[in-house]
């Protein structure tokens, strides 16, 4: 069965830590293989990081999953979109690290911002 988690964050660093305490928990009640939790941990921690770097108020992390799946969306208060940086150029590894772990990413327009939103999958 499937469960979610909604999660409201400060705009400051340590959300990071937040934000991956709250999937562990979450990704531990529905049994999730190990491979998932690592992978959603991760996301979680480049997600909240961008969002509290690269946008100006506060954040909310929205997190489904089941035993097999999930999603991870993180909520700011900027219009502007993550971007796929060619080459590391001191930035630019996170939503590398993201496209390569997400089954996809996807940014959802909302009132006075966005969601980024990544699903994952279990190998
Ligand atoms: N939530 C966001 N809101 C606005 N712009 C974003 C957001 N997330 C990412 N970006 C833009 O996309 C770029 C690439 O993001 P990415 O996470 O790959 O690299 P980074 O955050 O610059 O560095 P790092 O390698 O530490 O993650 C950022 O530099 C920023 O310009
Ligand atoms: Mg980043």
């Amino acid at each position: 069965m499937a469960l979610r988690r909604t999660l409201a964050l400060a705009p400051e660093p340590a959300s990071a830590r937040l934000g991956r305490r709250a999937a562990t928990s979450l990704m531990a009640e529905v049994g999730a293989r190990p491979d998932l939790v690592d992978a959603v941990v991760l996301v979680v921690s480049e997600l909240v990081t961008n969002a509290v770097r690269h946008a100006p108020g506060s954040v909310e992390l929205l997190l489904e999953a089941d035993a097999t799946t999930a999603s991870v969306g993180v909520r700011d208060t900027s219009a502007a979109r993550p971007q796929l940086v060619d080459a590391y150029d001191g930035g630019g590894r996170g939503m590398l690290v993201v496209t390569a772990l997400a089954v996809r990413w996807h940014v959802e327009e909302v009132p006075g911002g966005k969601v980024v939103w990544a699903h994952l999958r279990a190998a």
